[in-house]
């Protein structure tokens, strides 16, 4: 052979080359006829999709509702295209289950997104981070030392403080209209601002920079959703207006933290109010005292600060307001309530922590306002960290996955008259607020659940029972109550469409 080749000239060598792959090629296309074995996947149903922009057309801007209207084609498990983004949406109980409990391991990271990654350091914050040890650390952290029982229970001074003022402000506006959204935006942003940073925030700051934070959550961005287009996030101008912002909340979260130390420092800082440590100066003795097994940088200080007030401020607030608008909208029911939370009261003149045990009326209430509005409804988005198998499906690795938990939460399989509010329905059944079952989901469940439950549990029953035990609350002239308006907006954190406007009375 290699005599032969030898005696070859160049031209008839690369002739020979060319004459021999050309008959490779061919013997492979006979022996594969669709190229070399590629495994065949068994994905789940998917809608037909455009290029370049995937399923993104049938998406409206409550996406809860457009993924709830095409799973009732496509099934519970479904896979679309978000631009190039694969993308699982799971809308039943057991496919839930699944995903959060029985494979969520495999499930619980987070999918990198361009720009949530710029406003939350990289991803350092607990809600965005990707699963692994940094992650378990800072949680630990939130769960252990910031959220716990026994430190919500520490913050009940805070919380009848601020209520208190709440109360207030309704006095005074007896038999005048009220913004009650925006009132109990502040209420809910005071207990969070006083239970982080020891006291009130004065001005309109930090609601700005939430406000700006939470849009840019959902702010159309090319590079997340097709990889390669990237760049055109710098060219429209949203990553320069994402740095913008995390710069701005960066020197105002390190404000605060300076503002502490040197209040720590001329020994000024133990108000009245505050004999509990704030967030701030947990975290910052935890950092110094070394007592957590793992270096707590700066960042992640502001990042986990950032997470407490992002997480909590608008869902307390969201979840009080839609609970009052259903009670408005059903009469007997707020007389229910109200019932129970007077007699409970005995005459004083607020309920207080140790009487929320024994208002269930209460709490089913606030259950059934979760059923129907969870204020995140699709929860937060998970992606698969390795291939999975699921319920028969394939899901590939780094598929992102969204858990309908509005769509569970009306499923007329597991809710009798499922859009019906019926808070009568939580007060014999077994559900608790901690995700151990899954045809009711506002809180997440399995290792990324909310680490807040505790906190927003307490927060949202104790403002609602006091604001019915202390008014009657009507809407304007002319408005009907079964005709209020119930339409959300579009955002991370739904809300209602319109502010509810209404006229407090005192009822003694
Ligand atoms: C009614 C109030 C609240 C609701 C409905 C709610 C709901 C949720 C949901 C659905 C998730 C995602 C769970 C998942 O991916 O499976 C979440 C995560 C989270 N929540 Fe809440 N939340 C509330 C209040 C709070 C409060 C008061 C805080 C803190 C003070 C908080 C802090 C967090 C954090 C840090 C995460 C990220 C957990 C992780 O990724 O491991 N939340 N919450």
């Amino acid at each position: 052979m290699a005599d032969f080749l030898h005696k070859m000239s160049l031209q008839n060598f690369f002739l020979f080359l060319v004459s021999f792959i050309t008959l490779m090629i061919i013997i492979i296309q006979i022996i594969f006829p669709h190229g070399p074995k590629k495994k065949k996947l068994n994905l789940p149903p998917s809608p037909r999709k455009l290029p370049i922009i995937g399923n993104l057309h049938q998406i409206s801007s409550h996406p809860h509702r457009s993924l709830h209207a095409i799973s009732q084609k496509h099934g519970p498990i479904m896979l679309l295209h978000l631009g190039s983004v694969p993308t699982l949406v799971a809308s039943s109980s057991e496919a839930a289950q699944e995903i959060l409990k029985t494979q969520d391991l495999s499930f619980c990271s987070r999918p990198k997104f361009t720009i949530p990654g710029i406003i939350t350091y990289g991803c350092r914050d607990i809600t965005m981070s990707p699963y692994g040890e940094y992650w378990r650390q800072l949680k630990s952290i939130a769960v252990l030392h910031l959220l716990s029982n026994s430190r919500v229970k520490s913050f009940e001074k805070v919380r009848e403080k601020e209520i208190s003022r709440t109360i207030d402000i309704l006095e005074k506006s007896c038999g005048s209209l009220v913004d009650l959204s925006a009132l109990l935006l502040s209420l809910s942003n005071n207990i969070i601002c006083t239970v982080v940073m020891g006291r009130t925030y004065d001005g309109s700051k930090l609601v700005n920079l939430l406000n700006e934070f939470l849009d840019l959550l959902i702010v159309f961005s090319v590079g997340s959703l097709v990889p390669w287009l990237g760049w055109m996030d710098r060219v429209t101008g949203v990553v320069g207006r994402a740095e913008k912002h995390a710069k701005e909340f960066d020197e105002f979260l390190e404000g605060l933290i300076e503002d502490h130390v040197n209040k720590k420092r001329s020994g000024g800082h133990q108000s009245s109010d505050d004999q509990e440590e704030c967030l701030i100066g947990i975290l910052l003795d935890l950092q110094k005292d070394n007592t957590v097994n793992f270096k707590i940088q700066r960042d992640s200080i502001k990042a986990l600060i950032l997470d407490i007030f992002a997480g909590g401020t608008d869902t307390i607030a969201t979840t009080v307001e839609m609970a009052i608008s259903e009670l408005i909208r059903h009469p007997l029911t707020m007389k229910k309530l109200q019932q129970e939370v007077t007699e409970v009261a005995k005459g004083r003149p607020m309920i207080i922590d140790a009487d929320l045990e024994k208002i269930s009326f209460l709490t089913a209430v606030v259950k059934e306002t979760l059923r129907l509005h969870p204020p995140a409804p699709l929860l937060t988005p998970r992606v698969s960290t390795q291939d999975v198998k699921l319920m028969g499906y394939d899901i590939p690795k780094g598929t992102q996955v969204f858990v309908n938990a509005w769509a569970i939460g009306r499923d007329p399989a597991l809710w009798e008259d499922p859009n019906e509010f019926r808070p009568e329905r939580f007060l014999n059944n077994s559900i608790t607020y901690k995700g151990q079952q899954f045809n009711w989901l506002p809180f997440g469940a399995g290792r990324r659940e909310c680490p807040g439950i505790q906190f927003a549990v307490v927060a949202t029953e104790l403002v609602l029972a006091n604001i019915v035990y202390r008014y009657d609350l009507a809407l304007p002239d002319g408005f009907k109550d079964e005709d209020l308006d119930m339409n959300e907006t579009c955002g991370i954190v739904v809300r209602r469409a319109f502010p509810l406007m209404v006229i407090p009375s005192a009822r003694f």
